[in-house]
């Protein structure tokens, strides 16, 4: 849950790689820091704090270096301080490091034992030493880097750079993403896509156990001791185009990442459905699996972690009721230690936007070992889960920056709909016409998504009356009781307020004791068959003093039951999620703002959460 970066060029490495933190920053930002060649020697800065204050430290104008590496942090071992910031430099040897060796305590002991001094409480620090003491006893450079990383257990991205070696910087990936830009003549290394943008379009994504040297114009690229799979690819063969652009990570005039992409998603919902809409075999053959294997399904389990796990909640429910098939769905960082009861019949779904939660990652292999079908709906072109699964089905939400997910969020619905679509339609659960009817509905839906975006100005005002308050409560019923769970995240993550999302007919089980004067409680209520149900829970909810908050297309059923209607287009059943959200997450960015909250970067929180 860390960024790093690297750059080996022609060019002035500080600006590329400030500027590629501060595209990172969403990874981690609780220090930050540079190491670089001057020319005559290695330089290092780092600090507590964001990259503005990094930035503050370095002489203006900036140092011009052609290698460098840098580092923003979302702490695991060590509290955020400038001591435990990276890089981390022993020897001559300077190190960034995303991820976390296991195995830290035990190589600190030892070359603590042989006189080695140490600076920090990390665990990334054991890894410069263990390369300088390698060098100290005469190993050359590339020799002392493999040897210093096969001692180590757990996972890591990490660039290394010695000061003796002032053109070349090394980049070795076990476990945590690592991406290789490749410029005209300039090469980078970063933790994810945004940060290498602006300057590559080319990249190739390392592989586990890969190590690679980096020089301005040249790239080697090996398998560190005996982890190659097989032949290693021709590098040529393993390069891959990027398409997104550098705007695209821009803020596009938004005040922040999130409230741009919140509004992406007409577009986003759109661009994930073109692909496959109507084209139901040519999803199961994305997935990998023949009309047979979709008959004969016996059951499906999808494991994901948050707002993901809210979205394979709903789509157990439409395939449940699209395709009559069994889904199992389970939190990942549960499933993965748990009695699996898991076979070659079992159709495995794992559901990550970045593709790099450990915990998600963990349990598609866990299933993969025990033979299962791995498939994972993923936003994140060649990321680890993408590259593991036996098969991959791409939201297509673009780059997905505000930590708070959004965009994904629906277009993961929109992959799980088609799915159930496909899945049905194959299995005559559901008819050629009945496939075109919800077809037809599911096209419907960017455009009443845009129009509930333009009522963003009532939904601010709403949230101007509620920003205050102390606790939330959010239910639903039946495909409702996710969005509920979805909303309660959403506004929790960003606002810090505590807020408890309940399937509403388990609110008399306990959560009605909360139930005060003047709490808000958002019943997510869409005038679907179970909406009798829910306009009791809320007469309960009024009968104690609650503030009910109606998200439905049935206004007329709340007048005098509600104290605030926001009223959403009416659509089938199955589809009101992707509606009803939408103003959860609006209602939860504009009370986060009137808090005054960092949005985009909240604390305590990272965008991708690659360790347990
Ligand atoms: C979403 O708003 C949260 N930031 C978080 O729950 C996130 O959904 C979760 O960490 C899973 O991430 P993934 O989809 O990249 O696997």
């Amino acid at each position: 849950m860390c960024g790093i970066v690297g750059y080996a060029g022609k060019g002035n490495a500080l600006p590329v790689l400030l500027d590629g933190l501060q595209r990172l920053e969403y990874r981690g930002y609780d220090s930050a820091g540079v190491a670089f060649q001057n020319g005559h020697g290695m330089e290092i800065y780092k600090t507590r704090g964001k990259i503005r204050d990094l930035r503050q430290m370095i002489p203006d104008p900036l140092p011009h270096a052609c290698i460098g590496l840098g580092h923003t942090r979302w702490a695991t071992h060590g509290i955020p301080c400038t001591r435990n910031a990276h890089p981390h430099d022993a020897g001559g040897i300077a190190v960034v490091h995303n991820g976390i060796i296991e195995n830290y305590r035990e190589l600190r002991a030892a070359l603590s034992a042989a006189g080695r001094v140490f600076k920090s409480d990390t665990d990334t620090e054991v890894i410069p030493h263990l390369i300088s003491y390698n060098m100290e006893k005469g190993m050359a450079l590339k020799e002392s880097i493999l040897n210093a990383v096969l001692q180590l257990r757990g996972s890591f991205a990490m660039g290394i750079m010695s000061e003796q070696h002032p053109g070349c910087i090394f980049a070795a990936r076990k476990g945590s993403p690592l991406v290789i830009g490749l410029g005209e003549t300039d090469r980078f290394f970063a933790s994810d896509i945004p940060a290498i943008l602006p300057y590559a379009r080319r990249v190739i994504f390392l592989d586990d156990g890969e190590l690679c040297m980096l020089t301005p114009g040249g790239l080697e690229i090996e398998y560190i001791g005996n982890t190659a799979p097989g032949p290693a690819a021709p590098i040529s063969e393993r390069i891959a185009d990027i398409t997104w652009t550098a705007a695209m990570a821009e803020k596009k005039g938004y005040d922040h990442f999130m409230l741009k992409e919140i509004h992406e998603q007409p577009d986003t919902v759109a661009a994930t459905f073109a692909e496959w809409l109507r084209e139901p075999l040519r999803l199961l053959e994305e997935c990998r699996l023949t009309t047979r294997a979709a008959v004969r399904m016996k059951r499906i389990q999808i494991v994901a972690c948050g707002t993901s796990y809210h979205a394979a909640l709903v789509g157990k429910y439409l395939i449940e009721v699209l395709s009559r098939i069994p889904v199992e769905v389970e939190i990942a960082s549960e499933y993965r230690y748990k009695t699996l009861f898991v076979d070659r019949d079992l159709f495995h779904i794992s559901i990550t936007q970045s593709g790099e939660t450990a915990d998600t990652l963990a349990a598609q292999r866990a299933a993969k070992e025990f033979g299962a079908h791995t498939m994972t709906i993923c936003n994140a072109v060649g990321s680890t889960a993408s590259r593991e699964a036996s098969s991959v089905l791409y939201t297509r939400a673009g780059l997905e920056i505000g930590v708070a997910s959004t965009k994904a969020f629906t277009a993961q619905m929109t992959v799980l709909c088609l799915l159930a679509l496909a899945l049905g339609v194959t299995r005559k659960t559901i008819s050629r016409a009945e496939y075109d009817t919800i077809s037809d509905a599911l096209e419907q839906i960017p455009g009443f998504i845009g129009r509930i975006l333009k009522s963003d100005d009532a939904l601010r005002e709403l949230a101007g009356s509620l920003s205050r308050a102390k606790h939330f409560m959010y239910l639903g019923r039946g495909i409702s009781s996710p969005i509920a769970l979805e909303g309660a995240l959403k506004l929790k993550e960003i606002s810090y307020i505590p807020a408890q999302g309940y399937p509403a007919g388990e609110m008399k089980h306990g959560p009605i004791a909360l139930i005060e004067e003047g709490l808000p409680v958002i019943a997510v209520a869409p005038g679907d068959g179970l909406i009798g149900k829910v306009l009791s829970n809320i007469e309960e909810v009024k009968a104690r003093g609650g503030r009910v908050i109606a998200v439905t297309d049935r206004p007329d059923l709340f007048s005098g039951q509600a104290d605030d209607v926001v009223q959403v287009p009416a659509t089938e059943s199955f589809f009101t999620p992707f509606l009803t959200v939408v103003p959860l997450h609006l209602l939860a960015y504009h009370i986060a703002v009137m808090r005054g909250c960092d949005v985009d970067q909240p604390r305590n929180l990272a965008k991708s959460v690659t360790v347990e």
